[in-house]
């Protein structure tokens, strides 16, 4: 088993809590309606997708929005593979995603398919349609060395006030470092720290509106005047 595993707690049967950063993963509202407005839409997908398209993630907790990706590709019946690639530093143990991932009826076909693979740990997964690489450690640490670029980013770390590790300027300036040229960053959060970070990067920040109570959240793309 890992180092440093989630430390969890349950809200509303299955919404997992972390109680290191005391901020559950996913929306409490709807989490996979969360994460199609913010991380798909908000990097204009699927109508992106093509084969070998990369997305990377900060924080890969439950791997829901792997799933999501995962079932906005098929639906699109888009060619080839989707690669998606997620760091994550308190990897959750394979019985707890399992269990936050049930919440989502619609998932569960996905959710089945991916469930014998989970590790808990730092992995990879290679099925015809996807090649997924978790790589665990801090992502302050783990990026920098990365030798890949993608083409959209999920910046999904739990809320900038309560993990701010996460969302710091130089992590920001990694990110931008491993975006393709025209590529884009989206995130459910608008904190102002957070998208002149963005900026300070060189990516070209808009404000969106938000899902749910959330007001506004944030899409960043390069090579956009
Ligand atoms: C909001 S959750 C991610 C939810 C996830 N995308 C999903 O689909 O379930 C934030 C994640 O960031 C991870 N995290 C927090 N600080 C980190 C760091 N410094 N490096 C890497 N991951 C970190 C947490 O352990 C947690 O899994």
């Amino acid at each position: 088993m890992q180092d440093h595993p989630a430390d969890l707690s349950w809200r509303d049967g299955d919404v997992p809590v972390s109680a290191r950063f005391d901020d559950p993963y996913f929306s409490l509202e709807n989490g996979l309606a969360e994460t199609r407005h913010v991380f798909l839409a908000g990097n204009s997908l699927p109508a992106r997708f093509r084969d070998g398209f990369h997305i990377a993630e900060l924080g890969f907790g439950t791997g829901l929005n792997l799933l999501a990706t995962l079932a906005a590709w098929r639906a699109a019946r888009a060619p080839g593979r989707l690669r998606f690639t997620s760091f994550e530093a308190f990897p959750m143990p394979p019985a707890d995603m399992r269990r936050a991932q049930s919440r989502f009826a619609e998932l569960a076909p996905i959710a089945a398919d991916l469930a014998p693979y989970w590790q808990g740990q730092a992995q990879e997964i290679i099925l015809p349609d996807l090649h997924f690489t978790l790589i665990v450690g801090d992502a302050r640490d783990t990026l920098k060395p990365w030798p890949d670029m993608a083409d959209a980013w999920f910046l999904d770390g739990f809320s900038p006030a309560k993990n701010p590790e996460l969302w710091q300027p130089e992590l920001m300036a990694e990110v931008a470092r491993h975006t393709k040229p025209d590529g884009t960053a989206a995130t459910y959060t608008a904190a102002g720290f957070v998208r002149r970070g963005l900026e300070a990067a060189g990516f070209s920040v808009t404000r969106q509106a938000g899902y749910g109570r959330k007001r506004h959240m944030t899409v960043a793309a390069k090579g956009k005047a």
